[in-house]
């Protein structure tokens, strides 16, 4: 008999039930819009609080810096589209890595269709960002500078938090320019601190959490503008117009909250399984690279090449 195992979290996860259960009352009987002023609205508007509260104490921001979105892939559009477009005027330029999600890859390429420069700078065999060749690839008229935490397909950690630091340096001396980093692989994961990362916009997704698909978040650091993509509403503070999905929001926030509670637990149980994964293959089938294992990676992640297999699409 066969037993179905699902190996593909860091394409999505099922909704644990207690997220599930934070969701329902805000489908049911909790309706209200949380921008009206009764007490239908008010309940809303306190679970979207919450839940803002809850989503900022996973990677250490105030809950004012959390804008909700529908996604990650929504995060990073406004991220990239938002901080480029409100500051413009202090140039055009755009760092990225040759490694990141099409939610960051390709809208780098829409802004350079649409005349923004554009460095794509080639990772090492790792999967990791060079620093030096970060540093090189930054111009006087670099605006943002975009690289994801953990890379989706190897896993790998990239240095946000030296990179950070490079940033910090040359605003210290007037440059100005902003770092984003696309954490949807990172946060509630591994322990994520944007104080720490020295970020100014960090992406995060709640259904690689547990959460359920089509709500996400951007942290936006007090300070930092971008122009909001979705107008038309004067929600999260004019950063993303529309009705708030409460009962999404309320499902992240729970996702978070029991992410912070269980990500050291759980990160160690998936490094055993993933390390017990890797040698049982290499054990059955010896001909195989296990790739990322030049740098650090994410313990959620595991990439292995069959020698003469041929990746092919479906
Ligand atoms: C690194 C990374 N960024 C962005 C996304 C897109 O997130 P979402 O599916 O929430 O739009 C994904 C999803 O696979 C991802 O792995």
């Amino acid at each position: 008999m066969f037993r179905r195992v699902y190996l593909d979290n860091a394409a999505t996860t099922p909704v644990d039930p207690r997220v599930l259960e934070s969701l329902l009352p805000y489908l049911r009987e909790k309706f209200g819009n949380a921008s009206s002023i009764h007490f239908y609205g008010q309940e809303s508007r306190s679970a979207v609080d919450r839940a803002r509260h809850q989503v900022a104490d996973l990677i250490g921001s105030r809950p004012n810096e959390i804008v909700f979105t529908s996604g990650g892939t929504e995060s990073n559009n406004l991220a990239i589209k938002g901080l480029f477009e409100a500051n413009r005027r202090h140039g055009c330029h755009i760092v990225t890595t040759a490694v990141e999600h099409p939610a960051v890859g390709s809208v780098c390429e829409r802004l350079a269709n649409d005349g923004a420069k554009l460095t794509v700078v080639p990772v090492g065999a790792g999967g990791c960002a060079d620093l030096e060749t970060v540093r090189a690839a930054i111009r006087d008229d670099t605006v943002l500078v975009t690289v994801m935490l953990v890379n989706n397909e190897i896993g790998a950690v990239q240095p946000i938090k030296e990179i950070g630091a490079i940033i910090q340096d040359l605003r210290a001396g007037g440059h100005k320019l902003w770092l984003h980093t696309d954490a949807v692989q990172a946060a509630g994961k591994i322990p994520v601190s944007v104080e720490d990362l020295g970020c100014d916009l960090l992406s995060l997704s709640g259904h690689k959490v547990y959460g359920p698909k089509g709500i996400g978040a951007l942290y936006v650091k007090r300070g930092v503008r971008i122009a909001p993509q979705n107008i038309g509403g004067h929600q999260e503070r004019e950063r993303r117009g529309g009705t708030e999905n409460v009962a999404f929001a309320a499902a992240l926030g729970a996702a978070c909250e029991i992410a912070s509670a269980e990500m050291g637990e759980n990160a160690k149980r998936i490094a055993r399984l993933r390390d017990r994964f890797e040698a049982e293959i290499l054990e059955a089938v010896p001909d195989i690279v296990i790739n990322g294992l030049e740098g650090p990676r994410s313990p959620y992640i595991s990439n292995i090449s069959f020698k003469g297999i041929e990746e092919r699409g479906f």
